[in-house]
C-alpha cells in the first residue's frame, strides 16, 4: 500500500494531523503501537487525570461545602475500584471516538511500532509501507532522575499514579510542576498525606510570580505540604515503603522522607526510540528534540515532526495546532501556529490558566505595561459557589492598551482564559474586553473587571 502521508503516533498531534490530511484529500495512515488510539493524553494523561480530578473535586465539595448549602447527611465514601472503572470508561469512550473518526475519514490504522528505514518508507513489523510524506508525532516519555527507579508500584510516574492499587496513606511528590500538583491534589482529596519536594524556591516554574504565590498558599490551605529548594538525591524502597532522600540547597543538609508511594514528576522528554533517526541523520537537539523549520520540516526531505517530540511546551493543544498546520503545509497550503498565544492550564481547584507574557518577562524585556487585577471575591457568582479564591490579572501595553498576557487563578480559569486568547489573536486592547457586555452573573465578569481595571477602574473592587 502506498500513501500520501503516514503519521507516526496517534496522540492529539498525530490523530488531528491525520484527520486534517484526510479532509484535504490526502491518502493517510497512522502507525500506533498501543492497544488503543489517542496517545499519552487520552490513555494515561490529560483525560484520565481529569476524570480523577472531577470525581475527587465532587468529594471535596460534599465534604466541605454541602452542609453550608443545607445539603445534610453523610459525606460519600470512596469506592476506589469504581472510581478507577469510571476513569477507564472515560478513556475508552474517548479512544473509541478516535477510532470512529479514523473510519469516518478513511484513515488506515497500521498497528505496531514504526521505524523509518529511509525517507519515503515506514516499516512496521515485517511490512514496509511507501509514503510521500512522514509526520513524526511520537510524543514524549517520563524523564528519569538519577537514583530514582520507577517500578509503577511504589515509585510511580504519572502513568502509575493513575492506577494505584489502593489509595496511599502518604504520598511524596517529586516536582511541583503540572503533573505533581494535579495528581497531588487528587490524592490529598482522597485523604493521603501529600508532600511535594521541589528543587526551585517557587512552584510551577515560568508562571506569573503572583499566581505562583497565591497558588501555593491555596494548596497549602488544602493540606498539601511543600519542601522547597530541595534537590532529590534518590529513592530507596523496602517492603511497601519508600524513603526519599533530598538535600536542601540553602545549607546542603541531607534529609529523608518516608511514604507509601512516591510520584516522580520532574518533566518529560521526547520519545523517539526505535524510529531510526540517527541512521537517517535527522537533526536533534542536545535534549533529544527533533529540529524543524517554520514548516515543521526536518532536515530530511519528506519527514516532518510535531508535538512533544519537537521544541516548545509539551501540551496536547500545541501538538494539535501543529498537526493541523503541518497537514496544510503538506497539502500545499499555508500552515500557521501562533506560539505567542498558547494557553497553559493546571486543572487543580482552583484552576490556573495563563496565556501570553508574564509580568516578570515584560519587566525583563523593559516593556512599559499596565496591570488590571480583579479578585473573585468581588464576583457574585463565585461567592455563591464558594469559589471566591483567586484573581484575574490582565497585562496590557501602557501606550497602546494592547493585551500582552493574562494570568488567572480561580473557578473555571481554564475556560475563562480563551476570551483573552481570542482577543489576543485579534490584537485586542484591554478596552475591547472592558466594553464587551458580559452576562451577569458569570465568572467571566471577573475577566471584564480586570480589563476595566486596566482603564478607569473595576466596578466591584
Ligand atoms: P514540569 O516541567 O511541569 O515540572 C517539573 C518540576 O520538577 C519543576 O518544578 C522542577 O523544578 C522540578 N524538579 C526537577 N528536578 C528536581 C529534583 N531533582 N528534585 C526536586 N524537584 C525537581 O513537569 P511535569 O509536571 O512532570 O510535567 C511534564 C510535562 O507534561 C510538562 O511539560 C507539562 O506541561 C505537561 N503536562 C501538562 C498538563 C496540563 O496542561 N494540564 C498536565 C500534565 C502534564
Amino acid at each position: 500500500m502506498s500513501y500520501d502521508v503516514i503519521v507516526i503516533g496517534s496522540g492529539p498531534g498525530g490523530y488531528v494531523c491525520a484527520i486534517r490530511c484526510a479532509q484535504l484529500g490526502l491518502k493517510t495512515a497512522v502507525v500506533e503501537g498501543r492497544e488503543t488510539l489517542g496517545g499519552t493524553c487520552l490513555n494515561v494523561g490529560c483525560i484520565p487525570s481529569k476524570a480523577l480530578l472531577h470525581a475527587t473535586h465532587m468529594l471535596h465539595e460534599a465534604e466541605h461545602n454541602f452542609a453550608a448549602m443545607g445539603l445534610k447527611g453523610k459525606s460519600p465514601s470512596v469506592d476506589w475500584t469504581q472510581m478507577l472503572k469510571y476513569k477507564d470508561e472515560t478513556i475508552a469512550q474517548n479512544t473509541k471516538g478516535i477510532e470512529f473518526l479514523f473510519k469516518k475519514n478513511k484513515i488506515d490504522w497500521i498497528k505496531g511500532w514504526a521505524s523509518i528505514p529511509e525517507a519515503g518508507k515506514v516499516k512496521v513489523g515485517d511490512d514496509v509501507h511507501e509514503t510521500k510524506n512522514i509526520v513524526i508525532a511520537s510524543g514524549s516519555e517520563v524523564a528519569t532522575l538519577p537514583g530514582v527507579e520507577i517500578d509503577e508500584n511504589i515509585v510511580v510516574s504519572s502513568t502509575g499514579a493513575l492506577a494505584l492499587k489502593k489509595i496511599p496513606k502518604s504520598l511524596t511528590v517529586i516536582g511541583a510542576g503540572v503533573i505533581g500538583l494535579e495528581m497531588g491534589s487528587v490524592y490529598k482529596r482522597l485523604g493521603a498525606e501529600v508532600t511535594v519536594i521541589e528543587y526551585l524556591d517557587t512552584i510551577t516554574p515560568g508562571m506569573d510570580a503572583e499566581v505562583q504565590k497565591v497558588f501555593k498558599r491555596l494548596l497549602e490551605k488544602q493540606g498539601i505540604k511543600f519542601i522547597m529548594g530541595a534537590a532529590v538525591q534518590g529513592v530507596s524502597t523496602a517492603k511497601s515503603k519508600a524513603t526519599t532522600t533530598y538535600k536542601l540547597r540553602k545549607d546542603d543538609s541531607e534529609h529523608t522522607l518516608e511514604s507509601d508511594t512516591v510520584l516522580l514528576a520532574t518533566g518529560r522528554k521526547p520519545f523517539t526510540d526505535g524510529l531510526g533517526l540517527d541512521a537517517l541523520n535527522v537533526a536533534t537537539s542536545k535534549r533529544g528534540m527533533i529540529e524543524t523549520d517554520a514548516n515543521w520540516a526536518t532536515n530530511v526531505k519528506g519527514i516532518y515532526a510535531i508535538g512533544d517530540a519537537i521544541t516548545g511546551p509539551m501540551l496536547a493543544h500545541k501538538a494539535e495546532d501543529e498537526g493541523m498546520a503541518v497537514a496544510e503545509v503538506i497539502a500545499g497550503k499555508q500552515g500557521h501556529v501562533n506560539y505567542g498565544v498558547i494557553p497553559g492550564v493546571i486543572y487543580t481547584h482552583p484552576e490556573v490558566a495563563t496565556v501570553g507574557q508574564t509580568e516578570e518577562q515584560l519587566k525583563e524585556a523593559g516593556k512599559s505595561y499596565k496591570v488590571g487585577k480583579f479578585s473573585f471575591m468581588g464576583n457574585g457568582r463565585a461567592k455563591a459557589n464558594f469559589a471566591g479564591d483567586g484573581f484575574v490579572k490582565l497585562l496590557a501595553d501602557k501606550d497602546t492598551d494592547r493585551i500582552l498576557g493574562a494570568h488567572i487563578i480561580g473557578p473555571m480559569a481554564g475556560d475563562l482564559i480563551h476570551e483573552i486568547c481570542v482577543g489576543m489573536e485579534f490584537g485586542a486592547a484591554a478596552q475591547d474586553i472592558a466594553m464587551t457586555c458580559h452576562a451577569h452573573p458569570t465568572y467571566s465578569e471577573a475577566v471584564r473587571e480586570a480589563a476595566l481595571a486596566c482603564g478607569d477602574g473595576a466596578i466591584h473592587s
